[in-house]
């Protein structure tokens, strides 16, 4: 097999006496979407950031194509961040210029593209998720569903190798939900690039996992599929299937009363 996109070798992350991650080792391989899964407050999007370079570990190496991405200066983070899409909870768009705009920001700032070209870009980019004749709004004047869709549009803009997803459906009813993760599945697919999602919509989102990955008193545990899961003999796995899987109880119960 090629060497994984990403892999925490031995990697601790502590705040004060907290120790959030506790010498981790973990593979994220290339082409395949790993989910992260786990409580909240266990380390998901701490995970992020150090794979992005915006934290650093306490101790052990992150390894970016097999480059050890907590030892590089702000130049190179730079570059190789030219590689990550990435998707926020929050969609974190700016609120001062259009849709359009947004979307286009990634073109101007890194690309040398020409105005028409950019514009054409644009658009096609926002035809493929819905928001044709929406460029000219602002996002304050967009539904929840339609911001995600405005933010993953803007980090495919440069048709990144590496896409990470923190909660890409947090705050989305279900049907909307299914919807960003078909619009997930349908570019992964196309462009093939490597994915990382956190999310708490299990088990939806799990049928997009190649692999699981599930984070737990500063553990990861690696799953090779969603199904290995549900056979697994560990105490706290189970507890936390059984957790999710009355979350989905509950929440079918809600969908038939309302
Ligand atoms: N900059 C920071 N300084 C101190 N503690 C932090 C910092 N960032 C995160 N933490 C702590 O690290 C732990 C993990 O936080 P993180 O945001 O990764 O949780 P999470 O798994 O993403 O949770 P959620 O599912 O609620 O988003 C939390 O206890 C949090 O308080
Ligand atoms: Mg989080």
């Amino acid at each position: 097999m090629s060497e994984p996109a990403i892999r925490f070798i031995d990697v601790t992350k502590k705040f004060g006496k907290q120790v959030v991650l506790d010498r981790v080792n973990v593979d994220f391989p290339t082409g395949m979407t790993t989910v992260i899964a786990g409580g909240s407050g266990q380390g998901k999007s701490v995970s992020l950031k150090l794979i992005l370079g915006l934290m650093k570990p306490d101790s052990g190496r992150i390894m970016v194509d097999g480059q050890d991405i907590s030892a590089m200066g702000r130049r190179e983070l730079n570059r190789i961040r030219t590689e990550f899409g990435v998707l926020f909870q929050g969609a974190a768009l700016l609120d001062s210029i259009t849709v359009f705009e947004n979307v286009a920001l990634p073109l101007e700032e890194r690309t040398s593209l020409s105005r028409q070209e950019i514009k054409e870009r644009v658009e096609e980019m926002l035809a493929r998720f819905d928001l044709t004749g929406h460029g000219d709004k602002y996002p304050a004047q967009l539904s929840g569903g339609m911001k995600k869709r405005v933010g993953l549009a803007r980090a495919l803009m440069l048709q990144p190798r590496i896409m990470l997803f923190d909660e890409p459906t947090t705050g989305l009813d279900p049907k909307i939900s299914m919807e960003i993760y078909r619009l997930f599945f349908e570019t992964q697919k196309k462009y093939g690039f490597t994915s990382i999602i956190v999310s708490h919509d299990i088990p939806k989102v799990f049928n997009l996992a190649d692999q699981v990955i599930l984070l737990n008193n500063g553990h990861m545990t690696t799953f090779a599929s969603p199904e290995e899961i549900q056979h697994s003999a560990d105490p706290e796995i189970i507890s936390f299937v059984e957790t999710t899987m009355g979350q989905i109880y509950v929440s079918k119960e809600m969908e038939k009363i309302s």
